[in-house]
């Protein structure tokens, strides 16, 4: 019983998280890049305040993150001490192509990741790579308008067929957009769009969706072409919404929560668009763009595993007058007076794991990977970077229990799980360093103050023990 031979137990970090050196090595600016702190970020993400450029008023904590750009060998290293099987990471667009719309890559950005791959080989670690974490060059935002744009199917094209057969042998698993129905959230953030005051925002988010979706199918059957042996997945945040009452329309809403996310898995999964979609956007007078032959690509090249995120779950209520919400990952949420929260007030709910595995699951029959789960804290490391996470290991410890409990009494099929920062980097949501999920802690502040210097937290023993274990030493 328990996780089979060969369970990719790791860690995942995004480029923009991470990497910093934005300007690097020819690498060009990207809408990841332009998310300040402050008081002005939500806005941002969420297209509503443009950002073309650095302000020189705000502070953007991705331009040097943790500098992962310079330091991936030692990180790597300790990932390797930890038995990493597998590292999620992505690939910064604009380093592979500046612009986007260029039709030579540019080498030092290759040859970036290629070394990093190397470097992962090195210690048999398998690399699960993320095409786009977010990340749109802003030449693109600007010329095209970024993913309301058909031709940016043609550019994400590109960058897959140079990446995938560069990387032929280094890399098996892919990921096609990271937390895909993000951009029904944040739009900025997560797919370069601005939204103007004269559009219908909808409209908009559909059609940026509807080209993620072609271009996810596009990009499935250019890696199954040129290795087929690569295995594509899907990338969904799983938000896990809860009735907050018995109350039908309470359950009607959480459905229809729910639903919204599920549409995109949908698509990649069954390769068509549901009724419930259609019929919902009908009624919204959107017009999906769809071209000649994408029903066909899409039936056809259908996602090999389905990665998702998963942090915590939330409550929905269909009673207008319920509007005090408590954070989570963009998803808003109403108190569950059964949970305990975060520093950051997302709720913990490892049970909730479980049944996110059994939903997708029995939805699809497909495998699933876990590819981010993990607590954000304010963690207090003592004068040489030591931090007693015990917090962290308790979170942990129950959620990798809950998905033992799936894969062993419900049957789930689960190819790996990839804790969400297994070294302290940026946080997406609000572009803190505070908020660490590692068990390596860097000495980064909020304000880019400090060494960047390296040191193990309490956590990073004890998560070393739960791979050597294969997951039984909890
Ligand atoms: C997911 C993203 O939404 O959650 C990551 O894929 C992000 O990029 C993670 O970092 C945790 O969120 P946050 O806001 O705590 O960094």
């Amino acid at each position: 019983m328990g996780f089979k031979d060969g369970f990719l137990w790791g860690g995942a970090t995004s480029a923009n998280q991470s990497e910093g050196a934005y300007n690097a090595d020819g690498r060009g600016l990207a809408n990841v890049d332009l998310s300040p702190t402050g008081d002005v970020r939500e806005s941002v993400l969420m297209g509503k305040t443009k950002m073309f450029d650095f302000d020189e008023n705000n502070y953007y904590p991705a331009k040097e993150a943790i500098d992962m750009y310079h330091h991936f060998k030692g990180d790597i290293s300790l990932f390797a001490e930890m038995g990493f099987k597998v590292y999620r990471l992505s690939i910064a667009w604009s380093r592979i192509f500046p612009k986007g719309d260029e039709t030579e890559p540019n080498e030092a950005g290759l040859q970036f990741y290629e070394d990093l791959f190397k470097e992962c080989q090195k210690y048999n670690i398998e690399p699960l790579v993320t095409i786009t974490h977010f990340d749109v060059p802003m030449h693109l935002v600007k010329e095209y308008g970024s993913w309301r744009n058909r031709k940016m199917v043609l550019f994400y094209e590109r960058l897959c067929t140079v990446i995938f057969n560069r990387y032929k042998g280094l890399v098996k698993y892919w990921i096609t957009f990271n937390e895909i129905n993000m951009v029904l959230e944040a739009p900025f953030l997560a797919a370069g769009l601005f939204i103007e005051e004269h559009e219908d925002a909808e409209a908009v988010k559909f059609t940026a969706s509807h080209h993620e979706l072609v271009a996810s199918a596009l990009a499935t059957k250019i890696a199954h072409e040129v290795d087929p042996e690569n295995m594509v997945g899907c990338m969904l945040a799983a938000n896990a919404p809860y009735p907050r009452t018995c109350h039908p329309q309470d359950i009607w809403k959480a459905k229809q929560v729910e639903n919204q996310s599920y549409f995109f898995i949908d698509v990649q999964v069954r390769g068509e668009y549901p009724a419930y979609t259609l019929k919902d956007l009908e009624r919204k007078n959107v017009v999906l763009p769809f071209e000649k032959g994408d029903q066909e690509l899409l039936k056809q090249h259908t996602v090999d595993f389905i990665g998702f995120s998963y942090y915590s779950s939330s409550v929905v209520s269909a009673d207008p007058t319920q509007t005090d919400t408590i954070g989570g990952n963009l998803f808003p949420s109403l108190p569950n007076p059964y949970l305990k929260a975060s520093d950051w007030g997302w709720q913990i709910d490892p049970l909730g794991l479980r049944i996110t595995m059994n939903n997708i699951y029995d939805r699809y029959q497909k495998p699933l990977f876990i590819v981010e789960n993990g607590l954000g804290a304010a963690d207090i490391a003592d004068e040489k970077g030591y931090v007693e996470d015990d917090y962290r290991i308790a979170y942990l410890s129950e959620h990798i229990q809950a998905m033992r409990d799936a894969v062993d009494y419900d049957g789930v099929e689960l190819l790996g799980y990839t804790v969400w920062g297994p070294i302290d980097i940026v946080s997406a949501s609000t572009g803190e360093m505070k908020k660490r999920y590692g068990f390596i802690y860097v000495d980064r502040d909020d304000h880019g103050q400090g060494t960047l210097k390296r040191s193990k937290k309490k956590s990073f023993e004890w998560y070393k023990k739960v791979i050597e274990s294969n997951g039984q030493n909890l």
